[in-house]
């Protein structure tokens, strides 16, 4: 399985892992997925994605390019109808390609997981050009995420910087994104 095929490239790769609970409750958040010789991601511990991988030690990453999957699983939950059910894992039926990973903790340090892929399959190949303004969704949700966790006010004024880019760059689907994003931070 070669992850490049995936999209899945050097650097910091953002896709939405889907986990699952002891429970078996599904869970969708976005994570970066960082390579640079070895492949980890750093998750925080106060989130669902993080106790699921500690209850189950797996995870998928789910390739997505919809800017608006991205506003809705980090800053709320995906409907469960967004989901379906691979090698026992949830998966996004949205997603373009799936990849099913290995977690495993570091020893010291435990917001660090080691990623070890175990299978994936690609379902749909599209050309995709560059679009500024879904790549400001992207950013702004970080920000989104951080402005909520944080109330430092700062994160709004960068927000408010993407939500220019969003406008001008966009289509209907940024721009949907961009209103739950302000919806969600109100
Ligand atoms: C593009 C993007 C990348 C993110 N990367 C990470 C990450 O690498 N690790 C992490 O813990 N949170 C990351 N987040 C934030 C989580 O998605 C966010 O905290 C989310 O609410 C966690 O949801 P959960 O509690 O359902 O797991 C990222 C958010 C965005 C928008």
């Amino acid at each position: 399985m070669k992850l490049r095929d995936f999209g899945i490239l050097e650097g910091i790769s953002e896709v939405i892992a889907t986990t699952i609970s002891s429970t078996g409750k599904p869970n969708a958040a976005p994570i970066g997925i960082i390579s640079d010789g070895k492949m980890y991601a750093r998750i925080y511990p106060n989130t669902h994605t993080y106790s699921n991988i500690k209850a189950t030690k797996k995870l998928v990453a789910n390739v997505v390019s919809d800017p608006l999957l991205f506003v809705l699983s980090a800053l709320g939950d995906l409907d469960e109808k967004e989901f379906y059910t691979v090698d026992e894992m949830p998966a996004l039926r949205y997603a373009d390609a799936w990849a099913l990973f290995e977690c495993e903790e570091d020893k010291q340090d435990n917001t660090l997981i080691y990623l070890h892929p175990i299978k994936g399959k690609i379902l749909r190949k599209r050309a995709r050009t560059i679009n500024r303004g879904a790549n400001a969704i992207i950013e702004a949700t970080v920000h989104a995420t951080r402005y909520l966790a944080t109330k430092d006010e700062k994160y709004l004024e960068w927000i408010a910087h993407y939500e220019e880019i969003v406008k001008k760059c966009g289509g209907e689907r940024e721009k949907e994104a961009m209103r739950r994003l302000e919806e969600s931070i109100q």
